[in-house]
Parts: C-alpha cells; sequence; structure tokens
C-alpha cells in the first residue's frame, strides 16, 4: 500500500508558500508520478466556463478542452464527487487519451464549495485504485485546494 502520509508531506514541503499555481501543479503531478506505482498518466484540468482544459501533467500528451459532464473528468467536475472507475471502458463516455490506460480515479479541486478543476490518474491495470487510493488523493486534493488554489 502507498504511503500517502509521506507523499502529502513532500508535497506540503514543495508548494507551501510557493507563489506560483502552475508550477505547482507541476511538481505535484511530478510527485504523483514518481510516488506511485502502475500509472502511466497523473495531471489536472482546469475549468474555464463549461469546459476542462488541460493543466501540468505527466505522461503521455492528452486532450486539451473535456465540456463539463464529458468523460470520466468530465462527470467527477459536474458531479462534484470522486470517480474511481475499476475499468474504463466500462465507463459510459470515457474518453480515451492514452489507449494503455484501463483504470482512472478523477478527484474534484473546490475553492469556497466551487469546482475549479480536477487531479486525474490513469492506470494501464484494471482495478488500480482502491479505498486507500481514493482517501490519499482526495487528502492530495484538499492540501493543494488549501495551499494552491485555482491556477488564475
Ligand atoms: N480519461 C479522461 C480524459 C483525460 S485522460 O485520461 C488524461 C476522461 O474520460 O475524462
Amino acid at each position: 500500500m502507498k504511503d500517502y502520509k509521506t507523499m502529502l508531506a513532500q508535497l506540503d514541503a514543495l508548494v507551501r508558500d510557493v507563489p506560483h499555481p502552475v508550477a505547482n501543479y507541476a511538481n505535484a503531478s511530478a510527485l504523483l508520478m514518481e510516488s506511485l506505482e502502475d500509472i502511466n498518466w497523473a495531471g489536472f484540468y482546469f475549468l474555464e466556463g463549461e469546459t476542462l482544459v488541460l493543466g501540468p501533467f505527466q505522461g503521455r500528451t492528452a486532450c486539451i478542452e473535456i465540456p463539463l459532464g464529458r468523460g470520466v473528468c468530465g462527470t467527477a467536475a459536474a458531479k462534484d464527487e470522486t470517480q474511481l472507475v475499476y475499468d474504463v471502458h466500462q465507463f459510459p463516455g470515457h474518453i480515451a487519451c492514452d489507449s494503455a490506460s484501463n483504470s482512472e480515479i478523477v478527484v474534484p479541486l473546490r475553492r469556497d464549495g466551487a469546482v475549479y478543476g480536477v487531479l486525474d490518474i490513469d492506470s494501464p491495470l484494471i482495478g488500480r485504485f482502491r479505498q486507500d487510493d481514493r482517501e490519499g488523493l482526495e487528502a492530495f486534493a484538499r492540501l493543494l485546494e488549501e495551499l494552491v488554489g485555482p491556477v488564475r
């Protein structure tokens, strides 16, 4: 099981008092990629109007715009709810950016009660993400909300 406590302490050390949101999200995506096993994409989308726009990430090139409500990311943002997807091929409307991806977790980011973006992680393994990952990554998102916030 991943040691999320250590990862949260590393995130805190990386972003606290750093007044550069884009740099902080870039470092957060690198931290996720180097810390978690069996993942092939980790990054962020930020809401602009009714569209999620690609932010800092690690992994293969990805789709730039995702309408609110579409795919796993758009669903997480529209419902304001973490999406833990065991098998992306069973998720209606899943947007395949990297054909190697088989499972996915998307956690909304909020400021003042409103969603401003999502944290998205993909895995080539079916069923990669479990309850402990959900709890760890939701805590990771809460820390980003508190210490970084929206990119603009
Ligand atoms: N699979 C996502 C799209 C983003 S990529 O995974 C990086 C979705 O269905 O929203």
